[in-house]
């Protein structure tokens, strides 16, 4: 399968941890924070040069210019999550974004306040729509509707959602769901959620945290209302890169919706004039705040520029089977000390698969990396593993298993 793997040699354009044997790691934590791509150090190096030649010059006269960089960004962006450039704005991180987001998306009324996450959203997410939900002087414990699956499931089964959509629909200003969830792996069906959403009247957003760069993803043909996330997962823009977002152009020129402003959001061809009276860019260029970290956009470049070679189309291809064949390996193994969380159906999915534990998970997950692979822990009981089509094996995933399966015997 290696042999036959088209895109098998992008694995050698990214530098690998090494256990202390000095081998490298079989690394399954793309999910978690990607690797670095050899070429980060150079994209860097270039801005640092700049900087260190031209100082603020480099702002006009660098070979990328720090003013406008942001936008080299956004033709990439939008290509992996299925928008247009001016729907799509590389700035701050996830949460920042989120709340961002909900400043121009969550308007609440009497009638209608309610916000949908999963029940077993991302911490961050939850503490975010709570926080939104009491600045607006709503209760969470009556105003946030938490999705749960059925009893003794362990995912959201998609008809559920939009029965729930259908049926609460009249009291739910945001849908705000995360486009693969954290710990269970599920890909939720974000074009017929949207759907839902939008015929009731609510908006819809998602948190592509663990979807951007892993799934095919049509934000605007799905006419999702905004989404956001972070690129040091699948993106491998290193640990804490800036995030992203992206505003369905149907609302990039709607005056009517509250927007909290900064100077980087103000049309660029003005901006300098340092005028009292905020006119936005159009498009989501118009929600930045702040002027961008440029070190930061310049190691996101690097990996958004194998991408771009490789083809997202290629590597979800790739990463069908790669995912495939860790579940199929995994349910040959001869031990029931865990049970796959994770849909079963690969479109319900992307790269990772959780593994519910049951006993010694966290030791198995530290005696893993000691026997050379690094996946990681969930309390209270998941092991998550993502086999990444731009830079994993077949034999990564099978040397895995091997090793999993011998440490649960
Ligand atoms: C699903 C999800 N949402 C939000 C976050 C928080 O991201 P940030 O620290 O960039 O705000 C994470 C971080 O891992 C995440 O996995």
């Amino acid at each position: 399968m290696d042999a036959q793997d088209p895109l098998r040699h992008f694995r050698e354009r990214f530098h690998f941890p090494k256990a202390a044997n000095g081998e490298p790691y079989i690394y399954l934590c793309g999910h978690s924070l990607g690797l670095q791509p050899k070429t980060v150090r150079e994209y860097v190096e270039q801005e640092l040069k700049d900087w260190e030649l031209l100082g603020v010059e480099a702002h006009f006269r660098g070979r990328h210019p720090w003013m406008p960089y942001h936008e080299f960004l956004a033709k990439q962006a939008a290509r992996l999550v299925g928008a247009k450039p001016s729907e799509v704005v590389v700035m701050n991180s996830l949460t920042v974004n989120l709340h961002l987001m909900m400043v121009s998306f969550y308007r609440p009324t009497a009638q209608r306040h309610k916000i949908v996450i999963e029940g077993s959203a991302f911490p961050s997410d939850q503490y975010a729509v709570k926080s939104q939900l009491k600045f607006h002087g709503f209760d969470p414990a009556a105003s946030l509707i938490e999705l749960r699956p059925r009893a003794g499931e362990a995912t959201l089964r998609d008809e559920d959602i939009v029965a729930l959509i259908e049926r609460e629909g009249d009291s739910i200003a945001l849908i705000m769901l995360g486009g693969v969830n954290y710990s269970s792996g599920q890909a939720f069906d974000m074009q017929a959620i949207t759907k839902a959403g939008h015929a009731q009247g609510c908006a819809v957003g998602f948190d592509l945290a663990h979807a951007a760069g892993n799934l095919l993803l049509h934000l605007h043909d799905w006419d999702v209302d905004f989404a956001v996330w972070c690129s040091y997962k699948y993106l491998n823009g290193g640990p804490g890169c800036i995030g992203g977002c992206f505003v369905h152009e149907r609302h990039a020129h709607d005056a009517t919706l509250p927007r909290f402003a900064g100077w980087w959001g103000h049309d660029p061809a003005t901006r300098f004039s340092m005028g009292p009276d905020f006119h936005p860019t159009p498009g989501a260029d118009g929600w930045q705040l702040s002027n961008p970290s440029i070190l930061s956009m310049a190691a996101l470049r690097a990996s958004l520029d194998l991408f771009e070679e490789a083809g997202i189309e290629n590597l979800r291809a790739k990463s069908l089977s790669l995912t495939g064949y860790l579940e199929f390996l995994l349910d040959h193994c001869a031990s029931r000390k865990f049970e796959i969380l994770t849909p079963r159906d690969p479109q319900r999915r992307g790269a990772q698969l959780s593994l519910r534990m049951k006993s010694a998970g966290r030791e198995i997950c530290d005696r893993l990396a000691e026997a050379g692979v690094l996946c990681d822990w969930r309390e209270p009981d998941i092991l998550r593993a993502a086999p990444v089509p731009l830079y994993n094996s077949y034999q990564d995933v099978y040397g895995f298993v091997q090793r999993f399966s011998a440490l649960l015997s």
